[in-house]
């Protein structure tokens, strides 16, 4: 638990504030000219937001749940989606472990919701953050480009 004058408590304080600076706008630059995938896109970084903001507001215990629900949701419904569309890209094996090993990762994290770790809202932002930088702006982006080269996407 962070108790009001810990130092445990004042270093999350920090941690979260290098780590949060305000929602994520989403550019023109992120898009992958495939309507079905940016929508997907823009609904998982709706749900990072939705994560750095209930975390700032220093209730993430009380509301990630919500957010759990919604990764839940993106998970099942999106990420199949994309499996679908890139069942012809040369990588597709590998671009569906690493969709297999989000969902292991979010399982694990709703774990250790469950049985009470501290700090998890940090640990999923961090890694909600980094699938978003390195999964959706370059592994997708780069199956996608493919696609479109071929004209099958
Ligand atoms: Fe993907």
């Amino acid at each position: 638990m962070c108790r009001p004058a810990g130092y445990i408590c004042i270093n999350k304080i920090i941690k979260e504030m290098v780590k949060y600076t305000g929602p994520i706008e989403w550019k023109e630059e992120y898009n992958v000219n495939n309507s079905v995938i940016d929508e997907h896109h823009k609904k998982f970084l709706e749900i990072l937001n939705q994560l750095g903001e209930i975390s700032s507001g220093g209730d993430c215990n009380n509301k990630i749940s919500e957010v759990f629900f919604s990764l839940a949701h993106y998970a099942e419904h999106y990420l199949l989606r994309e499996e679908i569309i890139f069942k012809d890209y040369p990588g597709f094996a590998q671009h569906k472990a690493s969709h297999n090993k989000f969902m292991d990762v979010i399982t694990r994290l709703h774990q250790d919701y469950k049985s009470g770790k501290d700090d998890i809202c940090i640990d999923i932002y961090d890694y909600l953050n980094n699938w978003f930088e390195s999964h959706i702006l370059e592994y997708d982006k780069e199956a996608v480009d493919y696609l479109n080269s071929k004209g099958i996407s």
